[in-house]
């Protein structure tokens, strides 16, 4: 049926590791095995930058677009089928976990910002804007992506619970999901911020 089609689509569509295919394509870098090895924009841009400045910022660029886009384009078609408020939900989390766990690179992948960015801005638009505005202010003030991306992220669930935004499933749980996700596969960048040992590369 069209849920588990949608289901699967996002997770597939998900999966596809644009910051990997970029880097290769366009700097003959692996960035699985180079920087935090993550297949993120932030990750793009610090180890293309090491022999590109100028082509790692627009590599950087071009990541978090078509990262965040894969998200937003299944919910958007899904949306035009009228599949109901629940699955474009789970499209969602379907849509970070491929990002996060590629079937493409044996469930290795990326730390779902921008996918998660790409999904959060389709569904509960006003906390997400909320949330990007204080991952720019942080970016800018503080230079440091990860911990930008948390406070961006936390921002969003914060602006979300108290919004009436978007769409209600009765229940914010999938919301809560996607950031649990976002928050498990930054457990080491915490680390490192906790040991002051994250790195500005913004
Ligand atoms: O968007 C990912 C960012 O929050 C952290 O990436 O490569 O610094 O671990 P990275």
């Amino acid at each position: 049926n069209t849920n588990v089609l949608f289901l699967v689509a996002a997770y597939l569509v998900g999966s596809i590791p644009f910051g990997l295919i970029l880097a290769k394509t366009f700097a003959d870098v692996d960035i699985k095995s180079a920087g935090s090895k993550s297949i993120g924009a932030t990750n793009v841009l610090r180890v293309v930058k090491e022999t590109n400045p100028s082509l790692a910022k627009k590599l950087g660029i071009a990541t978090v677009i078509l990262d965040a886009l894969k998200g937003t384009v299944v919910i958007l078609i899904a949306m035009a089928y009228g599949v109901s408020d629940s699955t474009l939900w789970g499209i969602a989390v379907l849509s970070v976990l491929g990002h996060c766990y590629s079937i493409y690179l044996g469930l290795e992948g990326g730390k779902g910002v921008a996918t998660g960015l790409g999904v959060y801005i389709a569904l509960i638009p006003i906390a997400t804007l909320i949330g990007a505005a204080v991952w720019i202010i942080c970016a800018k003030v503080l230079k440091i992506s990860s911990l930008s991306s948390l406070l961006g992220l936390t921002a969003v669930i914060i602006s979300a619970s108290f919004i009436n935004d978007g769409l209600n499933v009765g229940s914010n749980v999938p919301m809560y999901l996607i950031a649990f996700i976002i928050y498990y596969k930054h457990i080491p960048n915490i680390v490192r911020l906790i040991k002051g040992q994250e790195g500005k590369v913004i």
